[in-house]
């Protein structure tokens, strides 16, 4: 096991009907600004319980944060607070309206141009505004860990940051919040979720027993829930095994002194920056093909994954990997997830886009990726065509 420091602050508030608590966790004499996405946070009648919550404070709202948070739409809150000398920030919504909010709350007081915070992967900010969160979308695990991810529109640049300021100081987990999602973005957090997970796990041996076994656990407990969660059958305790999950699948605990991969976000944030496909929807088309294409290298976790997740013991090594592999692509398209490139509407050919994405990547210099940093321009060339 590698030498570590693990340190996570956020209070985590979870269970039915815990809206009701902020009252107790934001400060009775804030300057709240409230920021939301569209229409859900509206239409599902959270924002009006967040309000209520509130009571006398002062409060504003900013809403309209884009799924995939814009650098230009974030800028507009940021000013909206300096203007409106708010001091505390409540993010309602999943990980972008959470990752827009913890980039406000570093940008606010950041001295120079903030787009520097992103060009700096956070490693320049030097504080932030206090924030919390309440959750209505398990997948990012942004309500329990300290990275964003924004994308500047004009450049099509889509860069994550982090920070030891930018923690929530708590997150409000109420699973009953889900119940109002579509299919398609439940199948989405299952699928992210799973992802986190395989990136911290899926490299090589690095004698970590207990958080290979928690990943393991995490996995598991995921493939197991997917089909009554995508079911849409309100179950509670299903959506509430989601919700933790997906918070403990990045929250730091399972990727702590151990290698970490992050190639298959890397690519699929150019996918998304350049074709709009939903995030998780971009891992589940690189993931399968990286792990064909890093099969040597992974050699031995993959085995490890075949075995106690997928419980797969027959067969030559290699016909194991090839089996788990395909197990893999499976689970995804069993959410209703396609997991090939072509299968997506790009606007170009599926050729076409390979090379765009690999343009940007070498723009982005996103060229030595991986934990063994190995994945160089060429790798990815080679992983994208696989997926096509
Ligand atoms: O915009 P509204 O109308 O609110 O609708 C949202 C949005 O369209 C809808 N939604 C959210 N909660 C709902 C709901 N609809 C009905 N009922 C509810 N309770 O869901 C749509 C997607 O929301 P979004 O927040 O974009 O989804 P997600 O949580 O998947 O976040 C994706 C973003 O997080 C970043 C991604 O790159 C992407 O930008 N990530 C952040 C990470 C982190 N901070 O650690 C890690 C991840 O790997 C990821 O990169
Ligand atoms: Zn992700």
């Amino acid at each position: 096991m590698r030498n570590f420091e693990f340190y996570n602050p956020t209070k985590i508030v979870f269970g039915a009907e815990t809206v009701a608590k902020l009252d107790n966790l934001v400060p009775a004499n804030a300057r709240v600004l409230i920021l939301f996405g569209g229409a859900s946070a509206k239409t599902t009648g959270t924002l009006g319980e967040v309000k209520a919550a509130l009571g006398t404070r002062e409060v504003q709202e900013f809403g309209g944060i884009e799924p995939n948070p814009s650098y230009e739409t974030m800028m507009q809150a940021v000013e909206l607070v300096r203007r409106e000398k708010i001091d505390f920030l409540l993010a309602v919504g999943g990980g972008s309206v959470i990752d827009g909010t913890k980039f406000v709350a570093a940008a606010v007081g950041f001295d120079g141009e903030p787009w520097d915070i992103l060009l700096k992967r956070g490693r320049n900010v030097k504080s932030a505004m206090p924030f919390g969160s309440v959750l209505t979308l398990p997948a990012t695990g942004s309500e329990m860990n300290n990275g964003g991810v924004i994308m500047r529109k004009s450049t099509h640049a889509k860069f994550s940051f982090s920070s030891a300021h930018v923690f929530p100081q708590f997150s409000i987990l109420d699973p009953t919040k889900t119940y109002t999602l579509p299919q398609g973005q439940i199948a989405n957090g299952i699928a992210d979720a799973f992802v986190h997970v395989v990136e911290q796990y899926l490299t090589y041996p690095a004698q970590a027993l207990p958080q290979d076994r928690f990943a393991e656990g995490l996995l598991q407990s995921l493939i197991e829930i997917a089909p009554k969660a995508l079911s849409m059958e309100h179950d509670y305790d299903t959506r509430a095994n989601l919700m933790w999950v997906a918070t403990l699948a990045l929250n730091g605990l399972i990727g702590a002194g151990v290698p970490q991969d992050w190639a298959t976000h890397m690519i699929g944030h150019e996918i998304t920056a350049l074709y709009s496909i939903d995030h998780a929807r971009t891992l589940a088309i690189v993931l399968p093909s990286l792990l064909n294409l890093q099969r040597e290298h992974k050699h031995a976790k993959l085995l490890q994954y075949a075995e106690r997740v997928w419980q797969i013991t027959e067969g030559s090594e290699e016909q194991r990997i090839d089996q788990v592999i395909l197990r893999t692509r499976q689970f995804f398209e069993g959410l209703g997830i396609k997991t090939r490139l072509s299968e997506y509407d790009l606007g170009v050919t599926a050729a076409e886009a390979v090379e765009a994405i690999v343009t940007q990547l070498g723009a982005h210099g996103m060229t030595a990726l991986g934990e063994p940093q190995n994945i160089t321009l060429e790798v990815s060339l080679a992983i994208l065509i696989d997926a096509i």
